[in-house]
C-alpha cells in the first residue's frame, strides 16, 4: 500500500506542489494547542501497517519539535509500519563543534533525538561543514538531496552572462556544480567570521567579468551578513547589479530587506522554507527521491 503523507504545514508551496506532482495520499492529522500551550495530536487516517511520512521543514525548530515528536510517536502507537521524516531544511547543523568552552554540540544532540523517533530522514542540502556526512551523527538511514539542479535551471533561464560567486570557501561545493551545469565562470571568496553578525570577506579583482551579472549563491541565508559584505564590495567594484540566491530562506529579522538595501536587485530562494523570496521549486527533487514507493 502507498505511504501516507502528513505535512505539518499543508499551506506551503512545497507541500502543494509535491502533492500535485505525486500520487501521495495526504493523511489527516489534527494538531491541537490547549489554552496552556500544550499540544495534542490526533491522527484520523488509518495508519496501521502503512508507511507514514511526516513532512516538516525545521527552521525555527524549537516550536516544531514537540508536535513532530508526538506525531511520530502517535503514528507508531497506532501501528504504522515505519515512520520517516522529510525535512527540506534540517536545523541545528551549524552548531557542529564546541566553539567556546562549556558549550555543547547541538548538531549531535539533535541528530540523536531525531534518530530515536524516525526510521529514516530525507533532507535537502544540509549544512555539512565539520561533519562530512549525516551518518557521522545520525544513526538512522539518511538521504541528502541537492537543489543545484533547479538553481542552475533558474539561473540559465533568468540571468544573462552569470558569474557565480560563492561567498565563502564552504560554498564551493554548490557554486562549482552550478557553474559547471550552465557552463558559467565561478569564484569563491574567503570569509572570516568574527561573530554571529560580524563577517569579513575578500573580493578579488573582477575586471575581466565586467560584462557579467554577479550571482551570489549560498546554502543558508540567516542574518544575511555573509552576502551583505560581498554586496557592499561588488558595489564599490562597480559591477552589474548582483542577484542573491539561497537554498534555505532562514532570514533572521530584517535580513531579506537588508540584502535588497545592500544592493541585491533580486533575492531568490528555494521553497524549502516558505518565504516571499521563494522562486525556485524543489518539490520535484523530493518527489524523485520518494519515487521508490
Ligand atoms: C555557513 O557557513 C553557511 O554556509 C552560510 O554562509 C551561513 O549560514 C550564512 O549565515 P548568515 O546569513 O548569518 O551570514
Amino acid at each position: 500500500m502507498n505511504p501516507l503523507l502528513f505535512p505539518l504545514d499543508s499551506a506551503t508551496s512545497l507541500t502543494k506542489n509535491f502533492l500535485e506532482k505525486t500520487q501521495y495520499e495526504e493523511g489527516k492529522m489534527v494538531i491541537h494547542t490547549f489554552p496552556d500551550d500544550e499540544t495534542s495530536i490526533r491522527i484520523d487516517s488509518d495508519v496501521k501497517d502503512r508507511v507514514v511520512i511526516l513532512l516538516a521543514t525545521l527552521d525555527r525548530p524549537n516550536d516544531k519539535i514537540i508536535p513532530l515528536y508526538f506525531a511520530a510517536e502517535t503514528a507508531r502507537a497506532l501501528g504504522a509500519a515505519e515512520v520517516g521524516l522529510v525535512a527540506p531544511y534540517l536545523a541545528y547543523m551549524r552548531q557542529d563543534t564546541q566553539f567556546h568552552p562549556g558549550e555543547g554540540v547541538s548538531a549531535k544532540y539533535f541528530a540523536g533525538f531525531l534518530s530515536q523517533y524516525f526510521d529514516w530522514l530525507i533532507t535537502i542540502d544540509p549544512h555539512l561543514h565539520r561533519f562530512h556526512s549525516l551518518s557521522d551523527i545520525y544513526t538512522i538511514s539518511t538521504t541528502v538531496l541537492h537543489a543545484v539542479g533547479p538553481i542552475a535551471d533558474w539561473i540559465a533561464q533568468q540571468v544573462d552572462k552569470p558569474l557565480i560567486i560563492g561567498p565563502d570557501e564552504e560554498s564551493e561545493q554548490w557554486v562549482a556544480n552550478i557553474a559547471q551545469k550552465i557552463n558559467a565562470p565561478y569564484i569563491t571568496l574567503k570569509k572570516t567570521r568574527n561573530g554571529d553578525r560580524s563577517i569579513m570577506v575578500m573580493l578579488p579583482s573582477l575586471e575581466r567579468y565586467k560584462n557579467y551579472t554577479p550571482v551570489l549563491v549560498d546554502d543558508i541565508i540567516a542574518s544575511g551578513n555573509t552576502m551583505i559584505e560581498p554586496l557592499k564590495q561588488l558595489k564599490l567594484a562597480d559591477t552589474k547589479s548582483p542577484i542573491c540566491i539561497g537554498v534555505h530562506a532562514v532570514f533572521a529579522g530584517s535580513a531579506y530587506e537588508d540584502l535588497l538595501k545592500a544592493g541585491a536587485t533580486k533575492v531568490v530562494t528555494c521553497n524549502t522554507i516558505q518565504h516571499v523570496s521563494n522562486g525556485i521549486d524543489v518539490s520535484s527533487v523530493i518527489a524523485q527521491a520518494l519515487d521508490k514507493w
